[in-house]
């Protein structure tokens, strides 16, 4: 059986692809390293290609006997989503469809979707369960919501199964020090740090002092790498097995704040992080926690590596030996 991973070169995808293949799955990349890496492929077959270009994607199923997918493949800045809406709608839904597309036609109808906490908007209740009304209010989040109605709608009509994973903060990097995080450019908290203390940033930027949080600074739910990849592989049987479509958080409902995050780096580096302070981001909210309890009782997941420590832990020790991989 084999089992295609879009954007498997990416950071959350290449952990997952190494779950995958830890557990016996028989893997397929397809990535056109717009953003993907050669670095982070640990195994598994490599097609290099577009899912912008139906013929590509068409080719390799026409080709293999693909059991399902893992759709990972997607522009992912929220920043330049405001910029540049066209560029998201346009990539984030055509890619999507033509996948879909080709799945059914081929008769694949297993589907494991790369959602987000952009999806639920501001809000109304922390921690946020699944059942929290969906007002995404950047275009990113869209896209996402968007491919949602798109998979309902799919699961009707063509009798597609799908387990949509609604990400909340993703860091850390796998504890055996193979994969990271390398996005060019970064825009996520922990690497900028990093990359700021190895110096392939010259200042570091904390946005916002004075949300309604107990320090003044925004707080996020910062979820390994490794136990999301683990909550794929776990989605995957589960689909596999079940005729069931689900949508799932994918959070600690533990959450920390900038100037936490920034204290635990200076406990773990051993070095100070002088940070120059910012007004708030367009959009950024106080504070977004996950429910878990979906995940734990329709997955089975079990958080293993995403305490604050082992997150940073494990991304400085990646960050420092590959350094220079950074653009
Ligand atoms: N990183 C997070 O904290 C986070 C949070 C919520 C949701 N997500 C979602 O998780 C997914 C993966 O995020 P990531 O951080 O690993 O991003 P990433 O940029 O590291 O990975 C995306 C991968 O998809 C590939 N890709 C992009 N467009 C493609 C196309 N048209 N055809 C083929 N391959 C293509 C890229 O080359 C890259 O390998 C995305 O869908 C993102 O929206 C991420």
């Amino acid at each position: 059986m084999k089992i295609l991973v879009a954007g498997g070169a990416g950071y959350i995808g290449s952990h997952t692809v190494k779950e995958l293949i830890r557990e016996g799955f028989d893997v397929v990349i397809f990535d056109n390293f717009s953003t993907g890496k050669k670095e982070l492929i640990v195994g598994g077959e490599v097609v290099i290609g577009d899912l912008m270009d139906k013929k590509s994607i068409k080719k390799v199923f026409s080709s293999k006997k693909i059991e399902a997918v893992l759709h990972f493949a997607s522009l992912i800045q929220v920043g330049e989503s405001y910029l540049n809406p066209q560029k998201y709608y346009t990539h984030n839904l055509i890619s999507s469809l033509n996948l879909l597309e080709t799945m059914l036609e081929s008769g694949a109808k297993n589907f494991i979707f790369s959602s987000s906490a952009a999806v639920y908007g501001i809000p109304e209740k922390i921690p946020i369960p699944e059942s929290h009304p969906l007002n995404p209010f950047n275009p990113y989040g869209q896209t996402k919501f968007f491919i949602e109605n798109i998979l309902q709608d799919y699961k009707k009509a063509y009798g597609l199964k799908f387990i949509s994973l609604r990400y909340f903060n993703a860091a850390g990097a796998d504890p055996e020090g193979r994969l990271g995080e390398m996005h060019d450019p970064e825009t996520h908290l922990i690497p900028n740090i990093l990359l700021f203390l190895l110096g392939k940033k010259k200042s570091f930027e904390l946005y916002g002092t004075d949300f309604a949080t107990p320090d003044g600074t925004a707080i996020r739910d910062y979820i390994h790498v490794t136990d999301l990849a683990k909550a794929h592989v776990l989605a995957l049987k589960k689909i596999l097995a079940s005729p069931q479509s689900e949508f799932i958080n994918l959070g600690a409902n533990k959450g920390s704040s900038v100037l936490e995050v920034i204290k635990k780096t200076e406990e773990i580096t051993g070095r100070k992080v002088p940070h120059k302070e910012r007004p708030r981001r367009k959009g950024d909210v106080p504070v977004l926690l996950a429910s878990k309890e979906k995940a734990e009782k329709i997955l089975g997941w079990k958080l293993r590596y995403s305490s604050l420590e082992t997150i940073i832990d494990t991304a400085w020790s990646w960050h420092s030996k590959n350094v220079k991989l950074k653009a």
